[in-house]
């Protein structure tokens, strides 16, 4: 729990992690393409703004295949879906072309739809050790440590055997759809985007290991061969 990067304030955490991604595309070889895994929450739609209002013309998003890691099971107009945040903060306002884009079918049947999203990322995705890698994943934190929609009650679903799991948001009932931790841990890059006095807890108890700290779905993320860096800003990590 130890790769972090603390930044004055979200817009400069944005704009790190902009730079990043405009690097990493610029290396991604001709005839190949950038895979990156969305996830929903506050700070990763600041990003996707930050983004779309002063990075819209520095990337060639032609050569980025946008995924999600996680999704809410509502139709992808609904003003819960991770999709439609997406899109209207980041997808409609660049240059993304739309059979580039995979999103989840939050409208589907949860379970069909885990085995089309899980064969999809098998056909899009390159391998690492048989199962298919994301060059860059970034996830949200929840206040009681969720990722993507692995949620404590549920942790276990962290450890599937599947790629993407149907599961429950357990304080609403909400149904879910999320990659699995052997989809997580096979990522590249992963990017944990973490910004507001809100989280100030959430980040102490897991940067500093505390209680049982373990237990929540945020301490499994260790890619086997990839990187992890949590950006915080001042905010989320005051009490560090
Ligand atoms: C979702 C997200 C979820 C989110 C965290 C943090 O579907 O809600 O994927 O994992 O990233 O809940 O969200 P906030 O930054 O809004 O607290």
């Amino acid at each position: 729990m130890k790769n972090k990067k603390i930044f004055d304030n979200k817009e400069e955490l944005a704009l790190f992690f902009a730079e990043y991604l405009v690097a990493r595309v610029l290396e991604t070889p001709s005839g190949e393409f950038f895979t990156w895994a969305l996830s929903g929450g506050s700070t990763p739609k600041y990003i996707f703004n930050f983004l779309a209002e002063r990075f819209r013309s520095k990337i060639n998003w032609e050569k980025v295949k946008v995924f999600w890691g996680d999704e809410r099971c509502v139709s992808p107009d609904n003003s819960e879906s991770n999709y439609k945040m997406a899109d209207e903060n980041l997808l409609s306002h660049i240059l993304i072309p739309e059979q580039n884009i995979f999103r989840m079918f939050g409208e589907a049947e949860p379970v069909v739809e885990t085995k089309r999203y899980a064969d999809l990322l098998n056909n899009h995705l390159k391998k690492v050790n048989s199962v298919p890698s994301f060059d860059l994943l970034t996830l949200g934190l929840g206040n009681d440590g969720h990722i993507a929609s692995i949620f404590p009650p549920f942790a276990d679903v962290f450890n599937s055997d599947n790629l993407v799991e149907a599961t429950l948001n357990p304080y609403t009932g909400q149904k879910r759809l999320t990659i699995t931790g052997k989809l997580i841990n096979n990522a590249r890059n992963i990017y944990v985007l973490v910004t507001g006095a809100e989280k100030k807890q959430i980040v102490k108890l897991l940067m500093q290991e505390q209680k049982e700290w373990m237990k929540l779905p945020a301490a499994k993320v260790d890619p086997h061969n990839g990187q992890l860096q949590w950006l915080l800003d001042k905010q989320a990590a005051s009490i560090l």
